[in-house]
């Protein structure tokens, strides 16, 4: 049975399943049991809806939807005889770290790390890659199937027809992540068990602009942040290039859904904008939880309890992690998502140790669609 705090409201607990942000227990329950199966169904109750208003009253996304058309790319034009020797590109970011070596920079005794080498941590990072590009593929995937949807849902056509443009994009990101698992890299992985839940979520809920929330401003806001980040560490030209092509899409996506919310929660009760609150929590705190990557411990034979907890307490993973929020929560801001409801996201943001981006530029004035 649900449990609501006094004032009715619903509590972490309801909202995440655990009451403790780092409740280790908590987040490994979290598993993904069904590794075999070529196929995953979501039921979903949604209306499609057509507009007979053609009008173009949405000048600004008329400007993004421009943009969209001018800038698209073709995958196969990508340097893809690059030759990508996974180890070397492990040893090559390494050198190039703050910590300028393999293992993070603490004392690893006592920790399941304490008796790893060189070696361990090369195939670790060669584990980790083939984790992270798995992931993003699937997120991609979850991105496509998302902006299809909206295109059936959004009520406004210049939204019809933006979105139109993101469903080509999508299948381009799809098609390269792909391709580089294919080609460049030694292993896929499955989708972590905590992107899947928040896929799940985004995908079955029938209001429209819940797709945008969840997958705009949450997940690509969040990709926008992480290949950025990726870009600046790698020293892997292939994949330079690939994710500067898919940032420059991933810009407009956020910034897309950065203005069509804006007119849309001008229109909501408090009470919904609540609900919009609680669902940008509920994504943080899956999309934080699946950077644990318990996977990459469980197939390298890692205690995965020890190891998370260990790695929840690396000064490294803090600052990647909050900086994977550094574009989510300026947007959420601008949307007035963070003050209504007396704070309460910013108090679940500050919990969070992610507020501190608050009155970073948001995506549409980066993009000067604004
Ligand atoms: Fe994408
Ligand atoms: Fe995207």
């Amino acid at each position: 049975m649900a449990a609501t705090s006094s004032d009715g409201r619903r509590t972490d607990e309801d909202l995440i399943g655990r009451a403790d942000l780092n409740d280790v227990e908590a987040i490994l329950a979290v598993v993904n049991t069904d590794t075999d199966s070529r196929f995953h169904d979501v039921g979903a109750d949604v209306d499609t809806r057509f507009t007979w208003d053609y009008e173009r009253a949405r000048p600004k996304l008329g400007k993004l939807y421009e943009k969209a058309k001018l800038t698209q790319w073709n995958a196969n034009d990508l340097p893809w005889a690059t030759d990508v020797d996974q180890e070397a590109v492990v040893m090559a970011n390494a050198a190039l770290s703050a910590s300028s070596g393999l293992a993070p920079m603490m004392d690893l005794s006592g920790t399941p790390f304490a008796s790893w080498g060189d070696k361990e941590w090369v195939e670790f990072g060669v584990e980790s890659q083939n984790w992270t590009l798995s992931q993003f593929l699937h997120g991609e995937q979850g991105a496509l199937v998302c902006t299809a949807r909206i295109v059936e849902t959004v009520p406004w056509i210049d939204a019809k027809y933006y979105a139109a443009t993101q469903v080509m994009d999508e299948a381009r990101h799809v098609e390269v992540f792909s391709r580089y698992l294919d080609e460049k890299l030694s292993g896929h992985y499955p989708i972590n068990a905590h992107l899947q839940m928040l896929l799940d979520d985004i995908i079955a809920d029938s209001r429209w602009d819940m797709t945008y929330l969840g997958m705009q401003i949450m997940v690509e806001g969040l990709a926008l942040a992480a290949f950025g980040f990726i870009t600046q560490m790698t020293t892997e030209p292939l994949l330079k290039a690939l994710l500067r092509n898919v940032m420059a899409d991933e810009a407009r996506h956020v910034a897309f859904g950065v203005l069509s919310l804006q007119e849309f929660y001008g229109q909501l009760s408090a009470a919904e904008i609540r609900e919009r609150q609680e669902f940008a929590f509920e994504a943080a705190v899956r999309m934080r939880d699946r950077f644990l990557q318990q996977e990459v411990w469980e197939r390298m034979g890692v205690d995965v309890r020890q190891a998370t907890q260990f790695l929840l307490q690396t000064p490294e993973r803090d600052v990647f992690q909050s900086m994977l929020f550094s574009k989510i929560v300026p947007n959420c801001r601008k949307l007035g998502l963070l003050d209504a409801a007396d704070g309460w996201l910013r108090e679940r943001f500050t919990e969070l140790g992610v507020i501190q981006f608050e009155h970073w530029e948001d995506t549409a004035e980066e993009l000067a669609v604004a």
